[in-house]
């Protein structure tokens, strides 16, 4: 079974968000998808549908507190009233355009562990680590596991490289299975790929021995591609 996960990033409205998640939810109904699907929205739309079992709702980012004095934050205190059990950790987004360091995603990711959540977490090299190749680029990447239990049960790892992301230039199939299988033998846990997945190659990509499906952003944010993305993916 594949995991196909959408991640908003900061797009859609409550209204926009919700008539999606209504859409999906009854593709996923109608046409019996036995993968997972996955929606991260923004925050600020997770009163505006119910959620069905048929999805996995998750939060792109919060706080690893429950409650206090965190302006500008979100806690659990938060996430309870939508029954939120799921969180993306670590996205190249936050730790390199919020400047997130390893020590506070660390943080983040043994706090959320703690209280069992589903975590998404993400790893992901830039171009000039990419061409020094891939005995590098490992390293780098093993680099972003520090001081993270890769044994949690409740872990989903996603690799996008930096430099496929939203450029709508994709890892090749090769680079894409080079590190999958490198990271496979090192952490036994479900590894998407994301970076410029897109209707076109979604299945490609998903039928990659070591890729345990997508996580994708920009393809996904109009329904009927995801739609399309999830068909393409059966
Ligand atoms: O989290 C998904 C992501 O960063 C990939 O974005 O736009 O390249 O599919 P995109």
């Amino acid at each position: 079974m594949a995991i196909i996960a959408s991640n908003f990033k900061t797009n859609h409205t409550r209204k926009s968000t919700a008539a999606f998640i209504k859409e999906i939810d009854s593709f996923i109904k109608s046409n019996s998808i036995k993968n997972e699907i996955m929606i991260f929205p923004t925050a600020t739309s997770l009163d505006s549908f119910e959620i069905s079992e048929n999805l996995k709702i998750g939060v792109q980012n919060a706080y690893p507190v429950e409650k206090g004095s965190f302006t500008g934050e979100i806690g659990t205190q938060q996430l309870d009233e939508f029954g939120i059990k799921t969180i993306l950790i670590g996205h190249s987004e936050r730790r390199h355009i919020l400047k997130e360091t390893q020590k506070q995603i660390a943080e983040k990711y043994n706090f959320y562990k703690e209280l069992g959540y589903t975590i998404v977490y993400c790893i992901g090299e830039p171009l000039e680590v990419k061409k020094l190749g891939l005995e590098k680029t490992l390293e780098y990447l093993y680099e972003q596991f520090e001081n993270i239990d890769t044994n949690y049960e409740n872990l989903i790892l996603a690799y996008e490289p930096v430099w496929a992301i939203g450029t709508g230039v994709s890892a090749t199939n090769e680079d894409i299975k080079a590190v999958h299988e490198a990271i496979k033998k090192k952490i036994d846990k479900p590894l998407l790929y994301g970076g410029s997945v897109k209707v076109e190659n979604v299945k490609e990509i998903c039928s990659i021995n070591s890729v345990d499906g997508a996580l994708i952003g920009t393809a996904s944010w109009v329904a009927e591609d995801f739609k399309q993305i999830i068909e393409n993916t059966k």
